[in-house]
């Protein structure tokens, strides 16, 4: 089969357009990377041509061998439905975790995106803790950014506002969202502190940066970080009429919902105001 004849592939670009049209990707930010299956791999293998090993930057002893679908760094998200061959990769990772090369894609050289060392180590904690789990996502999300210079940078701080800007938000991130304290972007020490994160959540916040999302399938994971970043839209329009909010969503409707909805909402982030 054609490489980009494959579904998998078709699912990334696609998604990786819908965040354009959304406007989180202004040049080349955000980046993209999903776990692909033993079944895809050899769907798609009578394309490969496998280039040098590198080193990844970072170990990943929990996903040695394995291959993942890749945006590459400087790509714009813009260009990727229009021509994949010259902006993502697939890679796959030596037998320790500690190199990667890459097997197909960015025909016109490149190397994956500057952040790989994050979307690996997010990807380990994740398949861990859930192997089902395939995809991570980070977008330059307007609103989220936005928030980061007006809210103090706390998970429980974050998850609780975001949650009281719709219904659906706990129901839809649980477990709540951790914040990443502004740190210099691509490298190890940002990866370190945002895989610490998500051992607990499925959403952390980059201040003044954006956001990481992570989930099972393409669907899951956009819909993760649209829903949060319409909370933070509603949120910004909020505290733009007023810094005060008459009425809201209290601790005790949050109880109810997580009854009626049989989720888990941690008590931490249902604390008297
Ligand atoms: P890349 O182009 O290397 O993926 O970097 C974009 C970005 O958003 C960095 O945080
Ligand atoms: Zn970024």
């Amino acid at each position: 089969m054609k490489f980009t004849d494959a579904k998998f592939v078709k699912d990334f670009c696609a998604m990786a357009d819908d965040g354009w049209k959304l406007g989180w990707h202004e040049r080349n930010g955000g980046n993209l990377s999903y776990r692909v299956k033993k079944e895809e791999v050899e769907s798609v293998k009578e394309n490969f041509k496998a280039g040098e090993w590198k080193p990844i930057g970072t170990n990943v002893p929990g996903l040695k061998n394995e291959y993942f679908l890749v945006t590459g760094s400087g790509k714009f998200f813009r260009n990727v439905i229009l021509d994949p061959e010259d902006s993502i990769c697939m890679i796959e990772l030596d037998d320790k975790g500690e190199n990667y090369r890459i097997v197909w894609g960015l025909v016109n050289g490149g190397r994956p995106t500057s952040e790989l060392p994050s979307h690996l180590m997010n990807h380990e904690v994740k398949v861990k803790i859930n192997p089902d789990y395939r995809v991570i996502y980070h977008a330059h999300t307007t609103n989220m950014i936005a928030l980061t210079f007006v809210l103090p940078l706390e998970d429980k701080v974050f998850t609780r506002e975001l949650w009281e800007m719709a219904t659906e938000c706990p129901v839809v991130f649980p477990d709540g969202v951790g914040v990443v304290n502004w740190m210099v972007p691509g490298g190890r020490d940002i990866a370190v502190a945002t895989s610490k994160l998500m051992e607990k959540y499925d959403l952390a916040v980059w201040a003044h940066h954006g956001m990481f999302a992570a989930g099972p399938d393409f669907d899951i994971t956009f819909g993760l970080m649209h829903t949060a970043e319409k909370a933070a839209e509603i949120l910004v329009k909020v505290l733009s009429m007023s810094p005060k909010k008459l009425q809201t969503i209290t601790p005790d409707n949050f109880r109810s919902l997580a009854k009626d909805f049989n989720v888990n909402l941690p008590e931490e982030f249902l604390y008297e105001k």
